[in-house]
């Protein structure tokens, strides 16, 4: 059994979880952060202090998530080759690689087109 980082954690990676996971089994990749189901010992100390309940028990996990707990799994099969080996950290599993981004907030354009299309809307004056 293990707990498990889920979608709402990509692009976001608070950290709150890593502080306190008492045997540092929470490793950084460059979208998400993943949990080593071979270290972590069911504390479940990460999961209330995540902003975005990203972090569930595996039996627990949201059908459209489900997939998550190999994800978290293979990330340190990936980088190790063995399963179980602590990850030194970077790169992603292919599937979060791959996911569309997450936080249209964080990327400059996204942002000016939304809000120029609600200035639109609201019959604003936008700069163009
Ligand atoms: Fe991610 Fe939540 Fe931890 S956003 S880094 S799982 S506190
Ligand atoms: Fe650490 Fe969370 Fe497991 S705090 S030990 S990853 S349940």
């Amino acid at each position: 059994m293990t707990y498990v980082i889920a979608e709402p954690c990509v692009d976001v990676k608070d950290r709150a979880c890593v502080a306190e996971c008492p045997v540092d089994c929470i490793y950084e990749g460059e979208r998400t952060l993943y949990i080593n189901p071979e270290e972590c010992v069911d504390c479940r100390a990460c999961e209330p202090v995540c902003p975005v309940e990203a972090v569930f028990h595996e039996d627990d996990l949201p059908e459209r998530w489900a997939h998550y707990t190999s994800v978290n799994a293979e990330y340190f099969v990936s980088l190790s080759g063995e399963p179980g080996r602590s990850a030194t950290g970077g790169g992603d599993h292919p599937l979060i690689a791959a996911l569309p981004g997450q936080h249209p907030r964080k990327k400059g354009i996204s942002v000016f087109a939304i809000r120029k299309e609600e200035a639109a809307e609201a019959d604003l004056w936008f700069p163009s």
